[in-house]
């Protein structure tokens, strides 16, 4: 009998749902974007109802593809769940109805709530650190919701009151594909609670002493699970009745899909931002060197794996900034054609800070800055300043993850939208001076969700199973230039990020 499990991948920009085989094989899938909302500088929301549409159309775009090649929809096991993470949600008890528009990870909107709560202890923005494992900044959702809180309401009257709902991307998936107000489960798995600033690291249980500091109550809190367990079933649909198994933080995904179940494994995953993850066993090391630390999986009640991460804010979204607000490209992939046509950017830096930066250097305050622009500079050198952007913070985590960890990474695994191409990998493997490790099959992220869901329901129970998963065909680059060049290449880079600093507040 053949063996299928879903993926649901809610991301920044888009939803999908693909269909794996027990080989770890893409069946079907289907994929869409949704709207973007800018209402002012540095905000970024997205529609709730947009996340839980676009996910059930693919949903039902992708079982009929699948049907269509002769297979049943009975034969899928279970359905696993990876989202963007951070943004936050909140919706009506009663109702089930959202509050206010999410607020995206990438929003800058909160850096008066950070400086606020960062004014109540003496260690500033370190203040739960020791905790939860992240700084205040406007990146984690907790700060999200304490402004809404402030700022709406509906908001406040609805926590006052107990109606109120919280939950990341994964809590308002779930609680809809599960029946919404009518019985809907209102849960969060581990790795997305540890992305909310309220959970505590160590225990892996909401902290009392956060939602004190934060002024949150108890009640609005989903129930924390573990990554791979049968949560419940999906409640219509094509998929009706079929087990939600699996859940991860879209970044965590990416962890267990490219096999990183070692202490010392690292992946850097090129989507709308760029994120770095780098296994450290059962051991939560808090950073020295401005990573964050997070909970990489945890598989029913086995011990979890924790991480350390260092996040960039612009990857991805910075090829759509040129293609959307400059109309420097018409699609996606051209910025590879102009990029290729100069053979360096000419001096040019992009420091690529659309809404502050994030690790190593967490400055709310920074913008986007191009620095070295001379008459001889053209459209050409600008893309290719962008594609280096990435690759600069990139090399900028690694070697924070080098500091903290004290065992410096010889290759590292990467995946995402930015690895298809090839010359935006060869300028990473020249900047970074050690090998970096393309799969081919590089939907990593749903992959690594379809696995917690398939060790939940009994596809596989051991991770030796996964060895053959997208063994073949890798793509391994290595640097082509003197070592002399690439710390002349840096410097100009750390030079361009400091000019990027103190532009907003
Ligand atoms: O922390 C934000 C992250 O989860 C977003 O991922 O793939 O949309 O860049 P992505």
């Amino acid at each position: 009998m053949p063996s299928f499990v879903g993926a649901i991948d809610q991301g920044t920009t888009s939803s999908r749902f693909l269909v794996f085989n027990d080989e770890g094989a893409i069946v079907a899938s289907h994929q869409m974007e949704f709207e973007q909302h800018y209402p002012n500088p540095g905000w970024v929301e997205h529609d709730p109802y947009d996340l839980i549409d676009s996910t059930r159309t693919c949903i039902e775009h992708a079982i009929r593809k699948f049907e269509e090649l002769g297979h049943s929809v009975s034969d899928i096991k279970g359905i696993g769940i990876t989202n963007q993470r951070e943004t936050a949600v909140v919706w009506d008890r009663i109702s089930g109805k959202p509050l206010c528009p999410a607020i995206v990870w990438s929003d800058g909107r909160t850096a008066e709530t950070v400086k606020k709560l960062a004014s109540k202890s003496d260690k500033g923005t370190e203040a739960i650190k020791d905790v939860c494992g992240l700084p205040l900044t406007t990146y984690f959702s907790g700060v999200k919701l304490r402004w809404m809180l402030d700022h709406n309401d509906h908001v406040k009257q609805a926590h006052d009151e107990g109606r109120l709902m919280f939950g990341t991307v994964d809590s308002w998936l779930i609680y809809n594909l599960t029946g919404g107000k009518d019985g809907g489960l209102h849960v969060t798995d581990v790795t997305n609670a540890s992305r909310t600033m309220l959970m505590d690291i160590h225990t892996l249980k909401w902290s009392d002493q956060i939602l004190e500091f934060f002024g949150f109550n108890a009640d609005i809190l989903p129930r924390i699970v573990s990554s791979s367990e049968i949560y419940g079933q999906v409640q219509g649909g094509s998929l009706n009745g079929i087990p939600i198994a699996g859940c991860l933080g879209d970044q965590q995904a990416a962890l267990v899909g490219q096999k990183c179940f070692n202490v010392g494994d690292a992946k850097n995953t090129y989507g709308t931002g760029c994120f770095m993850l780098f296994n450290t066993g059962d051991e939560a090391v808090i950073s020295k060197n401005g990573l964050l630390t997070t909970v990489g999986y945890q598989f029913g009640d086995n011990k979890p794996a924790y991480a350390l991460e260092g996040s960039i804010a612009v990857a991805g979204s910075s090829i759509q900034f040129l293609r959307d607000n400059l109309k420097m490209i018409s699609s996606a992939p051209e910025v590879n054609v102009l990029a290729s046509a100069v053979k360096d950017t000419a001096g040019v830096y992009f420091v690529t800070a659309f809404s502050g930066l994030f690790a190593p250097y967490w400055r709310d305050d920074a913008r986007g800055t191009i620095c070295g622009i001379t008459q001889f500079t053209t459209r050409e050198h600008i893309a290719r300043a962008t594609l280096e952007a990435s690759c600069y913070q990139t090399r900028a985590i690694l070697d924070a993850m080098n500091a903290d960890s004290g065992k410096p990474l010889k290759s590292l695994k990467v995946d995402g939208g930015l690895t298809n191409s090839d010359l935006c990998m060869q300028i990473q493997a020249d900047i970074l001076g050690i090998e970096v490790d393309r799969p081919r099959m590089r939907e990593t992220t749903a992959l690594g969700s379809a696995i917690a869901a398939g060790f939940a329901v009994g596809i596989w129970q051991s991770f030796d199973q996964l060895q053959s998963i997208n063994a073949e065909g890798h793509t391994i680059f290595k640097s082509e230039i003197s070592e002399e060049d690439r710390n002349k290449k840096i410097k100009g880079w750390e030079h361009a990020v400091e000019r990027s600093f103190g532009w907003a507040n």
